[in-house]
């Protein structure tokens, strides 16, 4: 940069008189490139003037499209708009189709963050029709095309785009193109589990990005082969190249990239059963990633820290970070710019899912009895809340309620949990405190669904006669009576330590008898997915 001659001081205007807009326009790209702004705008307002001056329609293109890009960065969106499409008209009137494109490429890129998709995508096509005479402007719009199809989730066709932008950048011998290319060839592999394909694919863009000196890009090789090595269990190797990343990352001062290579290296160790090691990794994850301010990172080494403190047995802290990754998610909604939230977010409610199901069933192996019974009341549960068409909140809300409805009964006495005979008053009121004790246990857990109504009042009967409230009628909330129905059926149909199991008829007969316990439209809604459930199984 610092050798391009044509970046010269301003003064020099007053010495040889008005300049022409092509010298102006390449002053301006020197300030740009050497991150000088204001200079840069200065220098492309100055060559649209001489252009319009001198009627050079294409260098006006150009400088029109330039200075909007930098007006866009400076977050001007309307005026960069403006901009960008006088530089489309300007170069249409000039018969220059390559300009016209580049023009369309940078409307395209506005809209793609303005979450426009469509218009964007429509603008990339006529980007791409328009510029073919240019295989590097081929090259951008073929890769922006990647990302676009890669944002909405469309593997195979972001990889078609790829594959194309890496031939036009090869055939203009586009180095760092092309490095660019087999990377982001490489992460649309790995998103699909093609794991050989993604190992070659980095290994390229590695080797390239070494040859031409490009220290960032080798980092974000590394630590997304990195990701490879993981899931393909190769402990050592990821960690290796993780620390390495990290130590590229360290040399450049990029928080945000260092944030991502702690969480890989976390994750390595967690999988190797290092558990300090990996809680310390992932901590300082998380607070690099919150020191930049980065949602998406914060959110993402959450839900990694969560996983480890799980394996650890310690389901609180697991589900309490699990709520903060699940809130910064919902922040991220409304952006359509990242790549596909909406699927992190799936990964998130099943991390979840796991959490819940672990503890739920922890509880259970100590009672040979009830083994099964969470995950049981959840399939029916859930088939129960279809039938009764709650939304799909409530639907996850009763599937993780499920899961943990029981979990205070870990502090009921093993003698009286599988007393063989029948429970004395004293007993029974022991028995009676599990849905506090559960609540207990959850004190300092918050959930982004409504879960604690379910574990306290999943003994409540409609009629007034259950536990721990006696709440009747509309008191209960739907939720846990629907806990309550699929509760009974399942205590019914299998064995206790005071009696054998009934059959599924005995059972449907014994709940009719009581069914007066449930809303009228829970009780009707049972009869009719129970039958549906039982069946399947
Ligand atoms: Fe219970
Ligand atoms: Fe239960």
């Amino acid at each position: 940069m610092a050798s391009d001659n044509s970046s010269l001081p301003a003064a020099r205007w007053a010495q040889t008189g008005p300049r022409r807009a092509g010298e102006l326009l390449r002053d301006g790209r020197t300030h740009e490139r050497s991150g000088c702004m204001a200079e840069a705008v200065q220098c492309y307002e100055a060559a649209i003037q001489a252009a319009e001056r001198d009627a050079e329609r294409g260098t006006l293109a150009e400088a029109l499209r330039r200075l909007g890009v930098v007006r866009h960065h400076q977050n001007e969106s309307a005026l960069a708009r403006d901009l960008c499409e006088r530089s489309y008209r300007m170069a249409t009137e000039a018969g220059d189709s390559v300009l016209a494109a580049e023009a369309l490429n940078a409307l395209a890129g506005f809209d793609v963050e303005s979450g426009l998709i469509a218009s964007a995508r429509e603008k990339f096509y006529r980007a791409l029709e328009l510029g073919r005479a240019s295989a590097e402007l081929r090259g951008r719009t073929e890769q922006n095309l990647g990302v676009l199809a890669n944002i909405q989730g469309s593997l195979a066709e972001a990889l078609s785009h790829y594959q194309q932008s890496l031939l036009a950048f090869e055939s203009t011998g586009d180095d760092r193109g092309c490095a660019i290319a087999y990377h982001n060839l490489g992460m649309v592999s790995a998103d699909q589990e093609l794991w050989d394909d993604a190992d070659r694919y980095y290994r390229r863009s590695f080797e390239i990005a070494e040859s031409i000196g490009d220290i960032h890009l080798q980092g974000l090789g590394l630590l997304n082969h990195a990701e490879v090595h993981l899931a393909r269990q190769r402990y050592e190797q990821a960690k290796q190249n993780a620390e390495a990343a990290l130590g590229i990352f360290d040399q450049i001062g990029s928080k945000l990239d260092k944030a991502d290579a702690y969480k890989v290296i976390g994750r390595a160790y967690r999988e190797t059963g290092r558990h300090a090691l990996a809680e310390s990794r992932l901590r300082a994850a998380v607070e690099l990633a919150v020191s930049t301010g980065s949602i998406l990172s914060e959110a993402e080494a959450s839900r990694e820290l969560a996983l480890l403190y799980q394996s650890m047995g310690r389901n609180q802290e697991a589900l309490r970070l699990l709520n903060v990754a699940h809130r910064l998610f919902s922040r991220l909604d409304a952006r359509v710019d990242l790549v596909d939230v909406s699927t992190k977010v799936h990964r998130l409610e099943d991390t979840y899912f796991a959490v819940v199901r672990d503890w739920g069933q922890s509880i259970e192996s100590s009672d040979s009895y009830t083994f099964g019974h969470s995950e049981r009341v959840a399939s029916h549960a859930l088939a129960l809340a279809q039938e009764l068409e709650l939304d799909e909140e409530q639907q996850t809300a009763i599937r993780i309620g499920a899961y943990l409805h029981d979990l205070g009964k870990v502090r009921i006495p093993h003698e009286i949990l599988n007393k063989p005979s029948a429970l004395s008053p004293e007993e029974f009121r022991v028995i009676q405190m599990h849905p506090l004790w559960g609540l207990e246990l959850l004190a300092t857990v918050e959930f982004p669904w409504d879960i604690k109504p379910i574990i306290r009042w999943h003994h409540e009967k409609h009629d007034g006669s259950g536990y721990p409230d006696r709440l009747r009628g509309d008191e209960i909330p739907v939720n846990a009576q629907v806990i309550c129905i699929v509760d009974v059926y399942d205590a019914l149909t299998t064995t206790r330590s005071y009696r054998p199991a009934m059959t599924h008829a005995e059972a449907m007969i014994k709940i009719q008898e009581c069914r007066h316990w449930w809303r009228p439209d829970v009780y009707q809604a049972f009869i009719r997915s129970v039958g549906r459930v039982s069946e399947a199984a």
